[in-house]
C-alpha cells in the first residue's frame, strides 16, 4: 500500500520539511482558494481584492474582506492532520514546516515556528511606514462583502494593511530563503493540501526533488507536482496525515 511505502521513507527520512498550503485547513472549515465551487478565488475577485492595485483602489473593500476571513480562521480550530505536523516535528528534530497558509492553525496545533511564505492574517502593519499593529481582538462580524476602514497608523498616521502577501508583490525574503535552504538539504519533503500553482512558493517542493529528496504529496486530486512525487497518497489531510505517522510511530 502506498501510505505503507510513504511511512518507510518518513521513517529512513533524516531531515524532514513539509510543505503545506490551503488543503491541510480545509478539513478546519477554512475555504481553499481553487477548488471548485467553494475556492475563495472561485467566488471572488482575486484582482478586486488581493493585489496592491486593489488595495489602492478601495482599501476598505480590501481591509473588510480580510477582516471576514480572519472572523472564519479565528473561529477554527487545528484538525488531525495539523496535529499530526507537530508530532512528527516533535519525532524528528530539525523538521522544518513551511506554509503557504497565513491562519495559525500550525502553531495552535503545537508547531513551533512554521514558516509562513504569504505572511498572516494576525500581523497587519502599516502601508506606508511598515510599522506593525496587531489586531485589536478578534473581528466582530463575519460578514462577507461588509466594506471596513482601516485602522490608522500610531506612528505615521498611514492606513494600516493586512500582512499578507498578495499577487504581485514578493514574499518575505527571509522566509523565503530559509524555506528553499532547507528544501535544498532535506532527503524527504511532504507536500500537503497544494496545488503548487503559485509561484515563487511552488518552487519549494520542486527544489527538493531536484536536489534528490523524496516527495511524499498528500491531496485528493492531481497536482502539477504529481511529476516529482515519489509517493502520492490522494485523499484528505486529516485521515491520510494521521495514518501516516501510526505507522512510524
Ligand atoms: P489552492 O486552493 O490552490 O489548492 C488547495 C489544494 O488543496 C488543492 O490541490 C486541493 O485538491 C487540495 N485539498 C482540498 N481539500 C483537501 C484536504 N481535505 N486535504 C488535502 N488536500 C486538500 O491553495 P494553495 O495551493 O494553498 O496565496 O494556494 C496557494 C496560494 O494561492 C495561497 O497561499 C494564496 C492563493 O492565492 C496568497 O494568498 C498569496
Amino acid at each position: 500500500m502506498t501510505v505503507d511505502r510513504a511511512a518507510g521513507l518518513l521513517a529512513q527520512a533524516r531531515s524532514v520539511v513539509v510543505f503545506t498550503g490551503a488543503g491541510v485547513s480545509a478539513e478546519s472549515g477554512i475555504p481553499t482558494f481553487r477548488d471548485v465551487q467553494t475556492g475563495l478565488w472561485e467566488r471572488f475577485d482575486a484582482q478586486a481584492l488581493a493585489t496592491p492595485q486593489a488595495w489602492a483602489a478601495d482599501p476598505d473593500l480590501v481591509w473588510g474582506w480580510y477582516e471576514w476571513r480572519r472572523t472564519v480562521v479565528g473561529r477554527a480550530r487545528p484538525n488531525a492532520a495539523h496535529r499530526a505536523i507537530a508530532a512528527i516535528e516533535a519525532a524528528k528534530p530539525g523538521t522544518v514546516v513551511v506554509t503557504q497558509n497565513v491562519d495559525d492553525l500550525h502553531e495552535q496545533a503545537g508547531s513551533p515556528a512554521p514558516i509562513h511564505l504569504h505572511g498572516s492574517l494576525t500581523a497587519p502593519r502599516c502601508a506606508r511606514c511598515g510599522t506593525p499593529r496587531p489586531p485589536d481582538g478578534p473581528a466582530d462580524e463575519p460578514a462577507e462583502g461588509r466594506r471596513l476602514t482601516p485602522p490608522v497608523c500610531e506612528r505615521c498616521g498611514g492606513a494600516v494593511r493586512p500582512g499578507v502577501v498578495w499577487f504581485g508583490e514578493a514574499l518575505p525574503e527571509a522566509a523565503l530563503t530559509a524555506a528553499a535552504e532547507a528544501a535544498a538539504s532535506c532527503d524527504l519533503l511532504l507536500t500537503i493540501g497544494t496545488s503548487g500553482l503559485v509561484y515563487p512558493a511552488a518552487e519549494i517542493p520542486q527544489v527538493a526533488a531536484r536536489c534528490g529528496a523524496w516527495v511524499i504529496q498528500v491531496n485528493p486530486r492531481p497536482t502539477p507536482l504529481d511529476e516529482v512525487a515519489t509517493v502520492n497518497l490522494r485523499g484528505p489531510a486529516a485521515e491520510i496525515l494521521p495514518a501516516l505517522t501510526a505507522l512510524t510511530s
